[in-house]
């Protein structure tokens, strides 16, 4: 059986998108937990407040996901003691340009969704594998969707992403049995920067989509699932854990 480091002795874990939402929940949680978490996105400005506000614990890494050379160049970023990856936690995606019938969307806008949610989670997931093995033990969680397990209409391309996000999480579990512990984690409605970005900055737009649910989960109610998936001991694996708001 595979070991595991205790989040509580130092485990390091790598959070993409941890720049919003879920993700920045999320490092603040495993923070709190005693846990190094190395904070990854795009926008430094939000990186670097919530590394000063979480402290030592956390440390900034600009990170695009779609981009190669900022995924393979990744690793020799950061100083040496904060290489012994053991968690790797797939957040970052996005549907922008999504929430229209298929056909009313761009093709530009579906395959950037693609790319991102998809290609992007492949590509930190294959540059982090060898340190995550070199760790004798680890864990990546996905941070897949109610949507990779069902449909709505209008989010035709976001939906098939995340039924990828299954897929590939499945698939992942069987090649490191014993090696790699893989958890999905399948939220429904969460009241985050998501809407927002959806509709490319249209903040009123967002609120009055989240305020049309009667509840919304919010990003620290998934923080603590994925948190608790990762605290499992070792003989224990979460595989899938959809989370939906109680109406
Ligand atoms: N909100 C929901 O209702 C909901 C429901 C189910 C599942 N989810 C999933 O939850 C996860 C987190 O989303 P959220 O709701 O917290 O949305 P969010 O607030 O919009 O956060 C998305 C994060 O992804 C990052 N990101 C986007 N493109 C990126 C790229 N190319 N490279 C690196 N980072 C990138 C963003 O950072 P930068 O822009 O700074 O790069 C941001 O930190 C996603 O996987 C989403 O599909 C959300």
């Amino acid at each position: 059986m595979m070991t595991l480091r205790k989040l509580e002795a130092g485990a390091l874990a790598l959070v993409t998108g941890a720049s919003s939402g879920i993700g920045a929940a999320l490092a603040e949680q495993l923070v709190g937990k005693g846990c190094r978490v190395i904070a990854a996105a795009r926008r430094a400005d939000r990186l670097g407040a919530l590394a000063r506000r979480l402290g030592p614990l956390c440390r900034p890494v600009a990170l695009d996901v779609n981009d190669d050379a900022s995924v393979g160049s990744l690793i020799e970023r950061l100083p040496a003691e904060w290489r012994d990856i053991d968690i790797l936690v797939n957040n970052a995606a996005h549907d922008i340009g999504g929430k229209v019938p298929f056909g009313e969307g761009r093709v530009g806008d579906w395959l950037a969704i693609i790319e991102t949610n998809v290609a992007g989670m492949l590509r930190v997931t294959g540059a982090l594998l060898p340190t995550i093995l070199a760790q004798g033990g680890g864990q990546i969680v996905n941070i897949g969707s109610v949507s990779g397990v069902s449909a709505v209409p209008n989010e035709a391309a976001y939906i098939a992403s995340k039924h990828a996000v299954n897929g590939f999480s499945k698939a992942l579990r069987l090649d490191y049995l014993g090696r790699i512990r893989v958890i999905e984690i399948l939220p429904g409605i969460v009241r985050t920067g998501f809407a927002e970005a959806r509709w490319r900055g249209d903040a009123a737009k967002a609120a009055a989509y989240y305020d049309s649910f009667p509840v919304c989960l919010t990003p620290e109610d998934i923080a603590g699932c994925v948190v608790f998936a990762l605290a499992q001991p070792a003989n224990v694996t979460i595989a899938e854990l959809l989370v939906l708001p109680s109406e």
